[in-house]
């Protein structure tokens, strides 16, 4: 940065202002950005510079308004007023855009007369992630430059528009292969060299609406974002808009973004994109270097490490697959080339590097000698402690020095694995989600003998596989499996009182999730819970109540999606499953037999059990350091659990109830069943003293 007072740079080069943003690292429009182009543009009015260029220094354009300033007090100047002093000036500003020109920085550039990109740009109105709408004209300066529906198609769906496009739809001018401040030079030279005078989008008529169009679309961005109002708020503002003139239809814009700004949906969805960027950073590993990873081992080849192998092989790593024999070898390799053939299919990747992943980068076999040149190793092989202390100790003889060995185990010991090599210090579990190339989610298991170096070495892994890495201790399930049991359980416990499990599902799908717990267990597969509850049957505390039907259904054959029928019965009427008279009735006799009389639960009662149960656990895992902060906890859930990201994850979603009202409905749980419904003590305590979880996030 230029200095601290301001990031702004301003240069006269013969009749051309050169006005560099220097903000690191993505030029945010932060307040002394701000004021620093104010008297940048009070400058180029009052000299004798013909035209002036606006770029940004670094690996981008201005990627947006600086979200650090949110919720804050604002600060003038304001970013409207800026864009506006931009347009108002009368001698021609152009903006050079480079990296991504984003949210506040796409703003900027339409408050200018003239855009270039470079190639290989992207521009984009993301705010609606961010549970607020373009504030600075995105909805009124778009639609007028390019039409209301290719407009209100960008802001609603926040998508990323390439140069080329931008170029297309007439979001920019020309495109440029130079660096930013050249190619804002050649372009000024050439506005000089034509006389071009200033070109401003209030000056152009509003937008048409076609009142259809814009309806469909409408039904369309609410079924996307079934529960979210920033993206309606956002196209309504826009229609509004359009038949008004510029400055009214600022004024409502404004007025609508101050209101979301508002909104526990903006408070939750800038929490989750902080939580999803800091999660990675932990002191434990500043500072420490990780090891070269370009070779990925992967022992077994099924459901997991097909799709680990997948993700090595996406993104740049050659891959080493071992299983039991040669038959079962060649059946992952297939079943990697269908998944591959599917990246293919929605145009993720050539049908030649397709070809080439699989000939020159896939290696697959039953020798473990193969693995040799791995610099991680990754075990997916049955949930077994047996079969994986077996795989473990044959690692000892075949991994190269310096190896990553690792563990994808869903539940268990990854210090008794460790103990199974001569070298624990390699040992740690990456707990990838199903399915492994697609789910965001990676919890990475320190155990009590990984090094720092290994554990760096997994956040590399992570970066390299584009996954958000989270750390977790040593315990049953880790962070999210260990959470997963409690409020299922929870809802286990609310339907031998009478609700249904249709009821449950449909209630936290209202509430945001993508999918109901008794959906997502068709889906994973019925098997699945019942071989967790085998294993921990021995240990279970006697106080702690089961149902019998889930072990039940399982041993009448009902997995679920695989088998057709589990919770819900998926036929070719119903695909995506619909619900299932047997498995009441089943419920019904297991509550007679226990001589419980059912009562009816209302979807809020659904919601504030199920959602306490999770906070308690999640609770526990922060104050038992499995989850270093409560934030962990919020992205386990939130990437690879399905919560809605507009409410926050479950930690965030408690302060945003107020910890004593969850508290409260634990108390009042308590009256049935005293010995699952325990308050966290992390949880009393905050309750008690006003605190917040958000508390123990900051640095
Ligand atoms: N404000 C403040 N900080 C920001 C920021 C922003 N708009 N965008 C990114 N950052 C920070 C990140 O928090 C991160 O900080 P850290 O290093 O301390 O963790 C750092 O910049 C780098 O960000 P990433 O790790 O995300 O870097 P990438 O290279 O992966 O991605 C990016 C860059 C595509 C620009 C991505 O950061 C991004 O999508 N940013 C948000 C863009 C956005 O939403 N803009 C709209 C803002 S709202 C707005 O403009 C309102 C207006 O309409 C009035
Ligand atoms: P799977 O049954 O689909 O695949 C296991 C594979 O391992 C089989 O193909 C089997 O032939 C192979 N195998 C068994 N012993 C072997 C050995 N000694 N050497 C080489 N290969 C061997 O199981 P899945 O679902 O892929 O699970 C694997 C691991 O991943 C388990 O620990 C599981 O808990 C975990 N996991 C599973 C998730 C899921 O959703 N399925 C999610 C996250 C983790």
């Amino acid at each position: 940065m230029t200095d601290n007072a301001n990031p702004v740079r301003y240069a006269a080069e013969g009749k051309i202002a050169v006005i560099c943003i220097d903000n690191p690292p993505v030029n945010a429009c932060s307040q002394p950005v701000r004021a620093g182009l104010m008297d940048a543009m009070q400058r180029f009015a009052d000299g004798p510079e013909k035209v002036a260029v606006i770029y940004g220094a670094g690996r981008t354009f201005v990627a947006g308004a600086d979200i650090k300033e949110f919720g804050k007090p604002p600060m003038d100047p304001m970013l409207p007023h800026l864009v506006d002093t931009v347009e108002q000036q009368e001698k021609p500003v152009v903006c050079v855009l480079h990296g991504t020109a984003l949210g506040g920085g796409l703003e900027l550039a339409l408050g200018a007369h003239y855009r270039v990109a470079l190639r290989g740009t992207r521009v984009g109105l993301p705010e609606v992630t961010l549970g607020i709408l373009p504030g600075a004209g995105g909805t009124q300066r778009l639609p007028r430059l390019i039409g209301l529906l290719p407009a209100a198609e960008i802001f609603t769906s926040a998508r990323q528009v390439g140069a080329e496009e931008a170029l297309e739809l007439g979001i920019v001018d020309a495109l440029s292969e130079e660096e930013p401040r050249v190619a804002g030079l050649n372009f000024a030279a050439e506005i000089l060299a034509r006389g071009d005078g200033p070109r401003r989008i209030r000056d152009l008529p509003g937008p048409k609406v076609d009142a259809e169009a814009v309806g469909d679309l409408r039904a369309k961005v609410a079924r996307a974002n079934r529960g979210q109002i920033a993206h309606l708020s956002a196209l309504d503002v826009a229609v509004k808009g359009a038949s008004l003139p510029l400055d009214e239809g600022l004024a409502e814009e404004r007025k609508a973004f101050m209101k979301l700004m508002e909104s526990p949906q903006r408070r939750a969805l800038i929490h989750a994109f902080f939580a999803e960027r800091k999660v990675a950073r932990l002191p434990e590993i500043e500072g420490v270097e990780p090891r070269a990873i370009a070779h990925l081992g992967v022992i077994g080849g099924g459901t997991m490490g097909g799709g680990i192998a997948v993700a090595g092989l996406l993104n740049g790593l050659s891959v080493t697959l071992i299983e039991r024999d040669t038959a079962a070898a060649d059946k992952a390799r297939d079943g990697i080339g269908r998944t591959l053939a599917d990246s293919v299919k929605r145009g993720k990747l050539t049908e030649a590097k397709r070809a080439e992943l699989l000939e020159k980068s896939l290696t697959t076999g039953d020798d473990y000698a193969a693995l040799s040149e791995a610099d991680v190793i990754i075990e997916a092989v049955f949930e077994s402690m047996e079969v994986k202390r077996e795989v473990f100790g044959k690692l000892d003889k075949v991994a190269k020095p310096g190896a990553i060995l690792a563990t994808n185990t869903s539940y268990l010991d990854v210090n008794e694995i460790a103990a199974a090599t001569a070298r624990p210090a390699d040992v740690l579990g990456l707990h990838f989600f199903s399915p492994a190339h697609v789910m965001r989610l990676l919890e990475i298991v320190v155990a009590d003998k990984t090094a720092p170096e290994v554990l760096a070495t997994g956040f590399a892994l992570a970066r390299k596989l584009k996954k958000v890495p989270v750390r977790a201790g040593v315990c049953d399930g880790f962070i999210g499996n260990r959470m997963l049991r409690v409020y299922r359980l929870a809802a286990d416990h609310m339907i031998l009182a009478g609700a249904s499990p249709y009821d449950i599902d449909r209630a936290l799908v209202e509430f945001g999730f993508a999918m109901g717990p008794y959906a997502v267990a068709d889906l994973a597969g019925l098997d699945i819970g019942y071989m967790t509850r085998q294993r921990l049957r021995p240990t279970k505390p006697a106080e702690e109540r089961w149902g019998d039907w889930p072990d039940r259904l399982h041993e009448m054959g009902r997995l679920g999606r695989k088998s057709g029928r589990g919770y819900y019965i998926y036929d070719a009427e119903n695909p995506r499953g619909r619900p299932d008279p047997e498995v009441e009735a089943l419920i019904a006799e297991e509550r007679t037999a226990k001589g419980i009389t059912p009562r009816d639960f209302p979807d809020d009662e659904i919601v504030a059990r199920y959602m306490a149960a999770m906070i308690n656990e999640g609770a526990r895992i922060v104050d038992e350091g499995i989850a270093l902060r409560p934030l962990d906890v919020d992205v386990v859930k939130l990437f690879g659990y399905g919560f809605p990201r507009w409410r926050g994850g479950p930690m965030h979603h408690a302060d945003a109830q107020g910890l004593d009202t969850v508290l409260a409905t634990i108390h009042d749980c308590a009256k049935e069943d005293a010995y699952f419904w325990q308050p966290a003590p992390l949880l009393a305590r905050l309750a008690a003293e006003g605190g917040s979880f958000a508390s123990l996030n900051d640095d």
